[in-house]
């Protein structure tokens, strides 16, 4: 089965090529961060627009690249939600009626799921049971995964998203969007025991918040300017972070008695917490897993894959086109995955 994966829900646009037996064979990644920087966040008009702009040109080169004609598809996987309205329409429409014109199936992938199953691409893949952590901009929420399709909700942000967290200490300290790669790049110049700042809510179970911490930050930075001491600011607020992170990720297994973590969405691409979770899980005889870093950001890839994966557990979608802005994952169902 040869399937094209179609991201399009916040500011990239995503398309790669799942084959069933070689796996991803390709991908092109569009980024709008240009478009949007001067406004310091994602204009959703703006990123619609492009979507549809680049959609076709994008498959053009992908097409191009991989020496695979429309022809040899079997089937098309769009991004179905969770994201900006507009931006999901667009390639959902474009997804949806290429498939139509070739006469091949076609399916809506949850954002998130293609997320979290995105380390299972990498050649250290994780086996069923494992805890989930997705970070990425838009979420923060804990999973206890029990087989494919089957995600329970452990804990979650009550507040901001972690990656929205990096993007707003980043814009305080003037730095561009998307903030988490600046932060940690910062940081690497400064003293993460510089300033402590709060880690909310350490004691309450599993959920987040990190409003609290982006406070402490903005009432240090007032006391500090004109000092020269951004970069341990940065240092210290990605320290609270990555402590936060990895005390509630070890809590998490501690309660579901699992001993695999995966880390998926754009912040699992941050070098320290990997490292952190790795050398704190060592002792505790589990283990972190993730993806390749371009495939923990938004990609075409992850959608592919997905998608590949309901696919051949006999999902598709009618002729009618939905997208689905909010869209819990519990609300997906479990599915079956033959061995290739
Ligand atoms: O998964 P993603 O690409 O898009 C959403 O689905 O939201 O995640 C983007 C988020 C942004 O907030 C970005 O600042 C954050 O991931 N991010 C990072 C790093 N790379 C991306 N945060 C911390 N450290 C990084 N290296
Ligand atoms: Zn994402």
């Amino acid at each position: 089965m040869l399937v094209l994966g179609l991201e399009s829900s916040c500011d990239e646009t995503g398309l790669a090529l799942y084959d069933s037996t070689r796996g991803i064979i390709g991908q092109v990644l569009y980024s709008q961060i240009h478009l949007h920087a001067e406004y310091g966040g994602v204009v959703p008009e703006l990123a619609s627009r492009d979507h549809v702009r680049k959609l076709l040109p994008l498959l053009e080169q992908l097409l191009h690249d991989t020496q695979v004609s429309k022809t040899d598809l079997s089937a098309i996987a769009y991004t179905r939600g969770p994201g900006l309205m507009g931006a999901l329409m667009s390639g959902a429409l474009f997804g949806r009626a290429l498939a139509y014109a070739l006469n091949i199936p076609a399916i809506g992938v949850h954002h998130m799921e293609g997320h979290l199953l995105s380390p299972l691409l990498s050649e250290h893949a994780p086996d069923f049971p494992f805890v989930a952590l997705l970070v990425s901009g838009g979420h923060t929420q804990l999973m206890a995964v029990q087989q494919f399709g089957h995600y329970e909700l452990l804990g979650e942000t009550i507040d901001d998203a972690a990656g929205e967290a990096f993007d707003k200490v980043a814009k305080m300290l003037n730095l561009p969007y998307p903030g988490g790669p600046q932060i940690a790049k910062l940081a690497q110049q400064g003293n993460s025991q510089a300033f402590n700042l709060p880690r909310p809510m350490l004691h309450q179970h599993l959920d987040f918040s990190f409003s609290g911490m982006k406070t402490a930050v903005a009432t240090q930075l007032q006391k500090i300017r004109g000092q020269g001491r951004e970069a341990d600011l940065a240092a210290s607020f990605q320290e609270a972070m990555i402590d936060t992170l990895t005390r509630k990720c070890i809590k998490a297994l501690h309660h579901t008695g699992f001993k695999r973590l995966v880390i998926a969405g754009g912040v699992s691409a941050n070098q320290l917490l990997r490292e952190r979770l790795t050398a704190q899980l060592n002792p505790l005889n589990a283990e972190v897993f993730y993806a390749e870093s371009q495939l923990c950001t938004d990609n075409g890839a992850m959608i592919a894959y997905t998608g590949y994966l309901r696919l051949q557990a006999g999902q598709h979608d009618d002729l009618s086109v939905t997208t689905t802005p909010r869209w819990p994952m519990t609300d997906l169902s479990p599915f079956d995955v033959l061995a290739p």
